[in-house]
C-alpha cells in the first residue's frame, strides 16, 4: 500500500481506481478507507472515467476517488444510516432533491443513490467549494444531538446527510452534486460513465 495521498489526520485515503481496478482496502475502523493510490496513464487523462472496485467497502466506509479534478466519494450505508435518512426530512432544505443536482436517472428521496447502500457523490461543498469532512457519527458533541451521520463543512458550517442533503440553515443553497455513474457489476463503480449508456 502506497502512502500517497494520505490524509491521517482524518484517517482517509485518496484512491485512484482505474480500467485496471482501483482496489479497495477495508480497515475495519469505524471511519473508512480503501487502499490504493495507482492512477493509470487512463486515468491520469483529463475526464477519463474512473472504475472502483467497491468490494471490500463495508457500511460506513468511505472511499475516495478523483475524477475531472474533483474528490468523489463513495460510502457504503448500513441498514441503520438508511433508516436515519427518512428521520430528517423536515431538517432538509431540498429533501426531494428536486434542484437537479443529479442525473435524471438517479433516484431521488431519500437515497439519492442508484443502489440504496452505495452514496457516490462529489465531495465540494455547493457554497464556496470546500470540501467537507465525513462524519459518519451518531450525536458527535460538536454536531449535536440531531446529527445522523453525514458531512459537515468547516468553511462555514454547511452540513450535509448521507445522501448529500443539504440541512436548513447551512449557507450552502443546495444538496451536494451526483456525478455520472453506473455499474458494470456489483462490485465496481464507473465514474464518468452514466448508467443509461453502460
Ligand atoms: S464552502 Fe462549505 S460552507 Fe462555505
Amino acid at each position: 500500500m502506497s502512502n500517497d495521498g494520505v490524509n491521517k489526520g482524518r484517517r482517509r485515503l485518496l484512491i485512484g481506481a482505474t480500467s485496471a481496478v482501483g482496489a479497495v482496502g477495508a480497515v475495519g475502523a469505524a471511519v473508512p478507507f480503501v487502499a490504493s493510490w495507482n492512477p493509470s496513464a487512463e486515468a491520469k487523462t483529463a475526464g477519463a472515467p474512473v472504475k472502483v472496485d467497491i468490494s471490500k467497502l463495508e457500511p460506513g466506509q468511505q472511499a475516495i476517488v478523483k475524477w475531472r479534478g474533483k474528490p468523489v466519494w463513495i460510502i457504503r450505508r448500513g441498514d441503520e444510516a438508511l433508516a436515519n435518512l427518512t428521520t430528517i426530512t423536515d431538517s432538509l432544505t431540498d429533501p426531494e432533491s428536486k434542484i437537479p443536482q443529479q442525473p435524471a436517472y438517479v433516484p431521488g428521496t431519500p437515497a439519492r443513490a442508484l443502489r440504496e447502500d452505495i452514496s457516490v457523490l462529489v465531495g465540494i461543498c455547493t457554497h464556496l467549494g470546500c470540501s467537507p469532512t465525513y462524519r459518519p457519527e451518531l450525536a458527535p458533541a460538536d454536531l449535536g444531538a440531531e446529527w445522523v451521520g453525514g458531512f459537515y463543512c468547516a468553511c462555514h458550517g454547511s452540513r450535509f446527510d448521507l445522501s448529500g442533503r443539504v440541512l436548513k440553515g447551512s449557507p450552502a443553497p443546495s444538496n451536494l452534486v451526483i456525478p455520472p455513474h453506473s455499474y458494470a457489476n456489483d462490485n465496481m463503480i464507473i465514474v464518468g460513465v452514466d448508467q443509461e449508456t453502460a
